[in-house]
């Protein structure tokens, strides 16, 4: 079993995906820790919870860089310092570039608080409520070129209820988010993915009888 791979986790903003991975990792749920928090705001408040917990952070300011390839760079070298295996984007509001996409090939993750390829892009929740589908959630997947586009890893289902808001909708996907993006890390540390086209295959998945609110439930 490989131990302790280091995590940088980007945010932009609460980080409450952040602290289920710093909890799942303390919690000895995946074989790694969260060994950098960066962000590109200087007041997220993921930074105070990585500090909270003893983790190193750095903030890269987007607007202090002539360019987003500029911004990337800058990014990526300090994820590289960091000894970083893996990437995680959690709640990290920036589209990335080639640059940082070629710097961490197919280590790149991210969740996304849909069930895609529908809605993604911006306000994942609302626009589902808007739709009229009867069934929302949330996708871990891996970064690709596209917003919201490359191989999906885990998806949850969340029921959308007639009395729904866009924030109450949100807030049970959240949840959801908690859970499966610690799942997703923890297949990808124990090297149990394989992505061939499209699709992502996950070796050795326990799977429960049902599992059809969360797949794969490993
Ligand atoms: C989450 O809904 C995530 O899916 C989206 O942004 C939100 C971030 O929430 N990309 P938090 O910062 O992890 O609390």
């Amino acid at each position: 079993m490989k131990e302790n791979l280091v995590i940088a986790v980007l945010v932009s903003g609460s980080g409450s995906n952040l602290q289920a991975i710093i909890d799942a990792a303390e919690r000895g749920e995946i074989p790694g820790r969260v060994g950098l928090v960066l962000s590109n705001k200087a007041d997220a408040y993921g930074l105070t919870r990585a500090r909270n917990h003893g983790i190193p952070t750095a903030v890269v300011d987007h607007k202090a860089y002539g360019s987003r390839e500029e911004f990337d760079a800058k990014m990526v070298e300090a994820i590289r310092a960091s000894g970083a295996r893996l990437v995680c984007l959690a709640g990290f509001m920036r589209v990335v570039t080639p640059v940082f996409l070629r710097a961490f090939p197919h280590r790149i993750l991210n969740i996304h608080p849909a069930l895609l390829p529908s809605f993604p892009g911006t306000h994942g929740p609302g626009q589902a409520l808007r739709y009229g589908v009867r069934f929302s959630g949330c996708t871990v997947h891996f970064l690709d070129e596209g917003v919201d586009t490359g191989p999906i890893i885990v998806q949850a289902v969340v029921p959308v209820h007639e009395d729904d808001t866009e924030e109450t909708l949100a807030a049970r996907i959240l949840k959801e988010e908690h859970r499966i993006y610690p799942v997703a890390i923890r297949l990808f540390l124990e090297g149990r993915l394989t992505v061939s086209g499209r699709r992502v295959m996950t070796r050795d998945t326990t799977r429960i009888p049902d599992f059809s609110r969360r797949n794969p439930d490993a």
